[in-house]
């Protein structure tokens, strides 16, 4: 059995997970900063490392207490070495480095979109069955050979990407965006209309009383005949400056915006792009399954689409594990042990890492 103790600090929430042969989740633990940076309208960099120092330890002793587990049954230690923030993915890996080489365990870096993408791979040991994730699961169908080839939408603050996915740790890049990322367009629009941070979850929460169709705002990168190149990729630049526009044609005042059929209507427009695009990947790549995640795939208008649009069925993680989590480190981290084997002790944190694609 393999049981890994991983690590996620690579932005604003400080993370530990106990994760049972990749796919099992043990414990999950998560602290999240949002109050703390919430009068910034942002993550404020030294405030989130100072505050995973503080947080640390106690969220690693809650997990491993959680689980169930003793120091002496972890078969390894795994920990975000990147994307992210440096200061705060430092924390998290001399932490893990220092347990590791304390215990004697082997120490796996995991790249933090590969976290978002095998987040897809976790269950409860059938305890609970998150409705969204559609039966039965990657982990049982990769057990029967059936997982790959796998389509995967990373939608997050910082990434919009389509990977064609022909085994574990074997990604091919389809589509990305051109300029914003999908979260950040959320993030964006948000502050547009005068709402709180985070400004996805606030977007959506704006929106549940909205039109989608009040505002026809564009798609971009739709019109195949003279954008072919362009497929499946993103653009959420333009649709930021329409809303921008819109609301100055409005009066700009926040008090008097239509804020919900404003946040309905650009809503609608992401979640168009994002399926119809992942859809049009599905058709085009004979996939038998495509999976949603990262921040975004939190969103219920997305969740929902996904569900009724893509012509193969979809998995897409409950929402706690939509967003960072170190379960979803854990679960990469079984794979990339079995593929790659161990990372020596002297790895570095890596804020620009990027997945390691294929040509
Ligand atoms: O994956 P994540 O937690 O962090 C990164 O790795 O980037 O994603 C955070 C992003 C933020 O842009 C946030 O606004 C967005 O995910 N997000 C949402 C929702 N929940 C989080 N966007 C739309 N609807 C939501 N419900
Ligand atoms: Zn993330």
């Amino acid at each position: 059995m393999s049981l890994i103790l991983a690590i996620e600090t690579s932005c604003d929430e400080t993370a530990a997970a106990v994760i049972e042969d990749g796919h099992r989740i043990r414990s999950n633990v998560v602290a999240s900063q949002i109050e703390l940076h919430r009068p910034y309208g942002g993550v404020f960099p030294e405030i989130a490392s100072r505050q995973h120092v503080y947080d640390i330890v106690p969220v690693i002793e809650a997990a491993l207490a959680d689980s169930g587990a003793g120091w002496d049954d972890l078969t390894a230690l795994a920990v975000t070495r990147g994307p992210g923030l440096a200061g705060s993915l430092l924390v998290g890996v001399n932490t893990a480095k220092a347990v590791a080489w304390g215990r004697g365990l082997p120490i796996i870096g995991v790249n933090h979109l590969e976290g978002h993408l095998y987040s897809n791979w976790l269950d409860e040991g059938g305890k609970i069955v998150p409705a969204a994730i559609t039966r039965p699961g990657l982990a049982e169908l990769d057990a029967a050979g059936r997982a790959f080839p796998l389509l995967v939408l990373i939608v997050s603050g910082g990434h919009t990407e389509i990977i064609l996915m022909q085994g574990h740790g074997r990604y091919q890049l389809l589509g990305a965006t051109l300029d914003d990322a999908a979260g950040e367009a959320f993030d964006k629009v948000a502050r547009l209309l005068g709402l709180s941070y985070p400004g996805g979850p606030a977007v959506q929460k704006a929106a549940e009383g909205g039109d989608p169709a009040a505002f026809d705002f564009p798609r971009a990168l739709t019109n195949y005949a003279i954008q072919a190149e362009h497929r499946f990729n993103f653009s959420f630049s333009g649709l930021k400056t329409a809303v921008l526009r819109q609301v100055r044609e409005l009066g700009n005042d926040p008090a008097t915006l239509p804020v919900a059929d404003l946040a309905a209507s650009f809503q609608a427009a992401v979640v168009d792009v994002l399926v119809m695009k992942t859809a049009d990947a599905a058709r085009t790549h004979g996939v038998a399954r495509v999976c949603v995640c990262g921040g975004v795939a939190a969103n219920k208008a997305l969740r929902q689409a996904v569900a009724e649009r893509l012509p193969v069925p979809a998995s897409i993680p409950p929402f706690f594990l939509c967003t960072d989590n170190a379960a979803m480190i854990g679960a990469a981290a079984h794979y990339r042990l079995l593929s790659d084997g161990p990372s020596a002790l002297d790895f570095d944190v890596e804020p620009n890492l990027a997945l390691q694609i294929e040509r």
